[in-house]
């Protein structure tokens, strides 16, 4: 079937050539125009002045637009005046570049109290409300709707589960162990089936500063915590582990909002264990309860699967807003059953950590275990993965997908079945089946569907189709489906340092005659990474967060005339039928 199957009247992209790195331009196919919805530094809350590069501030910042998104959503549902042409988004501010963003800032010294203060402010998350004029017409942002909200360094976060209130939960501002400010660096996401935002806080190590702090027990080595940190304990001691020993433990954990209601308290979810979440997404088990599926970024690190201990009751979005706070924690482990079937496939089996309220870990509790996760799967035996990015299942056939960005540092002797490549530069996509295709399931069968790369290399696999006529694609990040159940979109990050090309999205089909048949949709300006893809197909409509444009050259994205690089949201349709 061609990519228009289904979509009567409708033509099927032609896709785009390869685009050099250098390239300064959103690049789309023919028949498609692109507009920026919302970029950094825009208008979101009331009072919030117009973006002006040369005089940002902490409190200007703090309703205005947060830097680099990752995770992109669109909400149609709930309580405003949402239809097809109307709607809210919710996107993540992941981190920010402030050599780009401050003009004359000084990356020896690094930033100033104030700077990283703006900094503070331009992470977190921006819900803003949407419309557009119809099917051929861009998505607009209202910077006047009625549930845009900016989430950022100060926004109160209640902390539920088994480690909300640990002793090590608590700090000098926040005795209750409760009670945090803000969420950082949240990377990837997933709506839930009751209408919220999961979102995952993933490289938060950064942040902090290490210098002088007792680490016998490798807590902090194992999170990556080191003395390098990004000058923030200018602007908070916080920051600094030292003064704040517990600071630190209260971030790398899956977030949940309510984009619906802005007066809603967000939440920190500890049961869903705590390590560089790249983000979690929800399919029901067939008995109704919760399941997320998530991926720890890191050379070498896991992927996760958590189980609600109650049940989806539809249309009761106060109980389900609870799922996420109690229920069972899982690791993966992935099996070969060797290459002499010219596959790399096998089963898998989810070890817990967590099961029935116990800790299934020797020499650790409950609270232990989901604190220091990494540590508590390290005794477990799960496998080691080359950077598990976006782990999604397809809404419409339950089939799971995880992109594995890549992992340099594998050797020979450590590659096995599902991580089958030595010094992975260019990643790859394992596709798996729970055991009765139910979510909640302790076993699968798994295989790898995209070895990424230049076509020619002949380490690459595209799911069997044939190498010659498929796009090069490399780190694989994100993954995202629309109305069409064999259709895999793939969006990347690193192509430029791997294949010489700007990143870009890509479709996969994973059925039928073009299954594996890689054609990449656009790319994304010189420095930047392609994230959050939502791809509404049947009306051709795909957003998209253009991150970090500019990070490494200079780009004018998106090219309204600013002297800097503007991170943020974009709009893909076409112009007409
Ligand atoms: Fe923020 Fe794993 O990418
Ligand atoms: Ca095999
Ligand atoms: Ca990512
Ligand atoms: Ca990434």
């Amino acid at each position: 079937a061609a990519p228009g199957r289904g979509n009567k009247g409708m033509a099927p992209f032609e896709p785009i050539a390869p685009t050099p790195a250098d390239v300064d331009d959103l690049v789309v196919p023919e028949g498609y125009s692109w507009a920026p919805v919302i970029s950094w530094g825009d208008p979101v809350e009331a009072g919030a002045p117009d973006f002006d590069v040369n005089n940002q501030t902490v409190e200007s910042q703090k309703m205005q637009a947060g830097y680099n998104a990752d995770y992109l959503a669109i909400h149609r549902g709930g309580a405003g005046n949402n239809g097809a042409n109307k709607g809210l988004i919710i996107f993540n501010n992941e981190y920010t570049n402030p050599e780009v963003m401050f003009p004359g800032y000084d990356p020896v010294a690094g930033p100033t109290a104030e700077q990283a203060a703006i900094e503070m402010a331009a992470h977190g998350m921006t819900i803003v409300e949407v419309e557009r004029q119809g099917q051929f017409s861009p998505w607009a942002y209202d910077r006047h709707g009625a549930r845009n909200r900016r989430i950022h360094a100060w926004t109160q976060f209640h902390v539920d589960g088994p480690a909300g209130g640990a002793e090590w939960m608590k700090t000098s501002a926040d005795p209750t162990g409760h009670m945090v400010l803000g969420t950082l660096n949240n990377c990837a996401g997933g709506e839930t089936p009751w209408g919220t935002s999961l979102s995952g806080e993933e490289n938060f190590n950064q942040y902090f500063n290490a210098t002088g702090a007792d680490d016998a027990q490798g807590k902090l080595k194992r999170y990556g915590i080191t003395s390098a940190g990004r000058g923030w304990e200018r602007a908070e001691d916080r920051f600094m582990v030292l003064t704040e020993p517990n600071e630190v433990n209260r971030f790398g954990w899956i977030v949940e909002v309510d984009p619906e209601d802005p007066t809603s308290m967000p939440v920190k979810h500890t049961a869903l264990g705590r390590f560089k979440h790249e983000g979690a997404t929800i399919r029901l088990a067939a008995d109704g309860r919760a399941v997320a599926y998530m991926g720890d970024d890191e050379r070498f690190d896991y992927i996760y699967k958590f189980v609600s201990r109650d049940t989806y009751v539809e249309g009761d979005k106060a109980h389900n807003m609870t799922l996420l706070s109690e229920g069972d924690l899982y690791v993966a482990k992935f099996e070969g059953d060797g290459l002499g079937d010219g596959e790399w496939d096998g089963v898998g089996t989810w070890i817990a950590l967590v099961k029935d309220g116990a800790s299934m870990v020797p020499g650790m509790s409950v609270a232990e275990v989901l604190t220091w996760t990494r540590m508590a799967a390290d005794k477990m035996g799960p496998t080691k993965m080359d950077r598990p990015e976006d782990v999604q299942p397809n809404p419409h056939t339950g089939a799971v997908y995880v992109a594995l960005t890549n992992n340099t540092r594998r050797t020979p002797a450590q590659i096995d079945e599902a991580n089958p490549r030595a010094s992975n530069k260019f990643g790859h996509v394992i596709e798996w089946v729970e055991a009765g295709n139910d979510a909640a399931a302790l076993a699968f069968t798994w295989r790898i569907v995209l070895i990424a790369g230049v076509p020619s290399d002949p380490s690459t696999y595209f799911n069997g189709y044939d190498r010659s006529l498929v796009s090069p694609i490399s780190c694989p990040d994100n993954v995202a489906f629309d109305e069409d159940p064999d259709h895999l979109w793939i969006s990347t990050d690193g192509a430029p340092g791997t294949i010489g090309t700007c990143d870009g999205m890509f479709l996969m089909p994973t059925a039928g005659p073009d299954k594996g048949k890689v054609q990449q949709f656009l790319s994304v300006p010189t420095g930047a990474e392609c994230c959050g893809p939502v791809v509404e197909w049947a009306d051709r409509s795909i957003l998209i967060c253009v991150q970090h444009p500019g990070e490494d050259g200079h780009s004018a994205y998106p090219y309204l005339g600013d002297s800097v690089p503007r991170p943020g949201v974009a709009h893909v349709y076409r112009t007409a039928r």
